[in-house]
């Protein structure tokens, strides 16, 4: 029954709509890790959480501005590229950092611009 002059809640088929925080919820932003691993990165020291990509490592160092990077997070945009190598006396090579599983002992040796830009106030460059 529709009283006038009142408003209805809305209803949605049989069922309230409700705010969910588990329905918008995108998951956690780090994969599972019990550790830090050390890397370098452009020749200074840092610990970021094993087991996971190393642009995802970059945005736990500078949380805010990788998250409003230009990334596209799945090989397109090649904002993410980096050289690196895995210590002393081994090869360096260039990789996307959004695909690149870090590893103890890397060391990045460049970053692309972006990536500069966005680790400007952690990394002093
Ligand atoms: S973030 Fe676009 S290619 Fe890695």
């Amino acid at each position: 029954m529709v009283l006038p002059g009142r408003i209805r809640p809305f209803i949605f088929g049989r069922r309230r709509l409700a705010y969910n925080p588990a329905m918008s919820s995108p998951g956690p932003l780090f994969r599972p890790y019990s550790r830090l691993v050390k890397i370098e990165i452009l020749g200074k020291p840092y610990e970021v959480p094993e087991g996971n990509m190393l642009l995802r490592c970059f945005q736990y160092l500078s949380p805010e501005e990788v998250a409003l990077g230009r990334f596209c997070w799945n090989e397109d945009c090649q904002y993410c590229r980096v050289v690196y190598d895995l210590g002393e006396g081994t090869p360096q090579r260039s990789a996307i950092s959004c695909k690149l599983m870090v590893q103890e002992g890397m060391r990045v040796v460049e970053v692309a611009e972006e990536i500069r830009y966005c680790l400007r106030r952690v990394v002093s460059i």
